[in-house]
């Protein structure tokens, strides 16, 4: 067995099996933010990243990508049921996202979840070389920092929490919420998007396992654990080149010119989930279209939204309600050849999104709560040339750093409305100041910046972040 000083441990591993129409297995990179964001620093850095590669059953050996190593772990059909659509995404998704859908507590789950998280605690044991550090993702593997630490007291331990972190109010409804937080406080350094998640573990670690803290530390057992808002981002130049690429601008050109190259173009892109607001926005949309103040002649939109956990009865559901919004409006609104929506539920690869960026007027973002959210980070990379605006939820964690956005309460829906209206009529001098100043941010903030923030924060000699290419500076600076 292959040893790495670096290892990652999260539930997906950064390419999914997808059956080609040939029937044969094609390997491509997976929707998600966490994908997208690991993805990106680990290519050049020598690291194994233990994960679910998809599918059911057996978990087929895997190439490298570049320097990285891939350790593929197989679930059975009975741990995806209980763990990865129950436990982790009907029970921990719904309550970390503010409970906007009903979260489900099947005791049956947790003993799933439990022996899967032990599972790759084990792995992670296995590949992880004397000394080395591990970073643990996500909500998924919550358990697997004090396993871990059981098993291998040498190794540094990281954990990072890519969605938000919800108050004690909310969390405490969990039956497993003691063992939850212990599993969280066997790591060195607990990271999340936002410093008030950082509050909300302290304050729980307090009351259920009687911990003592003070700013970004909290003591527990003798041990000290630190905490740290890391918001994580995407790359930057990885986005910019792409959107530079001939066939990126011919495909935009292209896409302009079949959407009808007079149209102002709404574009949103989302996993087809619950949190992102999705219905909502077709009910502010269509109610625009059914008042007169759009008209398709002038307006389109265009709604991505890739498949996501199908077999989760709460996205089952999403996708049926969806669809049948998008069939009404179109069947009240649309005209022959003018469709008032176009609705895509299909993954695209990397440089087909960077041309849909580059055709919007305006990017909706509009999540009731996301932990970052990348896609609007995405655009604003994408748009080089400083025009198109960005409509921004308050409750996706980019609203705290692209504040120059339109900023919008996704439950307002005569406030999305104006909203968007804003949005479509801005004047072209202060869509390019507003975009110039994020993109400025995004860049001096890229997923550079946030791997060598949070590595160098686990271990302070630098030795982690030692790989990871320099960010680039913006010029310009507000
Ligand atoms: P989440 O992590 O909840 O999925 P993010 O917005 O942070 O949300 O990340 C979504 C990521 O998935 C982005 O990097 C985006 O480019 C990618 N993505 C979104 N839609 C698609 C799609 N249709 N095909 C491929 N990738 C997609
Ligand atoms: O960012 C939250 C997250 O759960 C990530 O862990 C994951 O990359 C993404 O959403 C997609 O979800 P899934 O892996 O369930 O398809």
């Amino acid at each position: 067995m292959r040893q790495s000083s670096l290892v990652v441990v999260a539930n997906r591993l950064p390419l999914d099996d997808n059956a080609a129409p040939d029937g044969a297995c094609e390997w491509r990179r997976s929707p998600g933010g966490l994908a997208s964001a690991l993805h990106a620093i680990l290519e050049s850095t020598p690291a194994t990243w233990v994960g679910w590669g998809g599918g059911v059953g057996s978990a087929p050996a895997l190439p490298d990508i570049g320097t990285l190593r891939l350790r593929p772990m197989p679930l059975t059909e009975d741990e995806l049921r209980g763990y990865y659509e129950g436990f982790a995404n009907s029970t921990l998704w719904p309550l970390y996202h503010d409970a906007v859908e009903q979260p489900v507590f099947d005791r049956g789950w947790w003993e799933t979840y439990r022996s899967v998280n032990r599972r790759f605690a084990e792995a992670a044991a296995e590949v992880a070389e004397p000394g080395a550090a591990v970073w643990v993702q996500d909500y998924h593997l919550q358990l697997v920092p004090q396993l871990l630490r059981d098993l291998r007291p040498d190794v540094l331990i990281g954990f990072f929490m890519h969605v938000p972190f919800p108050p004690p109010e909310l969390f405490m409804q969990l039956p497993r919420r003691t063992e939850l937080v212990r599993g969280m406080l066997g790591a060195d350094l607990v990271g999340f998007q936002r410093e008030q998640a950082a509050h909300n573990l302290a304050q729980l670690a307090e009351k259920l396992v009687a911990a003592e803290y003070t700013e970004n530390t909290i003591r527990v057992d003798g041990r000290v654990v630190r905490t740290g808002a890391f918001p994580v981002s995407i790359d930057v130049t990885e986005m910019e080149s792409l959107s530079a690429r001939p066939y990126v601008r011919n495909q935009a050109h292209k896409l302009r010119h079949d959407l009808g190259a007079h149209k102002k173009v709404l574009l949103s892109v989302d996993r087809l989930d619950y949190t992102k607001g999705i219905e909502h926005r077709l009910t502010a949309y269509s109610e625009l279209l059914r008042d007169g103040r759009l008209k398709v002649h002038d307006t389109v939109m265009v709604q991505v939204a890739v498949p996501s956990r199908e077999r989760v009865e709460s996205y089952r559901g999403l996708k049926d309600r969806i669809e049948s919004e998008v069939g009404r409006i179109n069947g009240e609104y649309g005209r022959v050849g003018e469709p008032a929506i176009h609705y895509l539920n299909q993954p695209f690869d990397r440089a087909d999104l960077a041309a849909l960026y580059q055709t919007a007027d305006v990017m909706v973002v509009t999540p009731l709560r996301d932990g970052m959210n990348l896609v609007a980070k995405e655009f604003v990379a994408a748009r080089g040339n400083d025009t198109g605006a960005l409509v921004l939820s308050e409750f996706a964690g980019a609203a705290a750093e692209l504040e120059d956005a339109f900023l919008v309460n996704p439950h307002d829906l005569d406030g999305l409305k104006e909203t968007l209206l804003r949005a479509l009529d801005a004047d072209p001098a202060d869509l390019a100041r507003r975009m110039s100043a994020m993109r400025a941010h995004i860049t001096d903030h890229d997923i550079h910046a946030w791997a060598r923030a949070y590595l160098t924060a686990l271990d302070h000699t630098g030795r982690l972040a030692q790989h990871l290419p320099r960010q680039r500076r913006s010029l310009a600076r507000r």
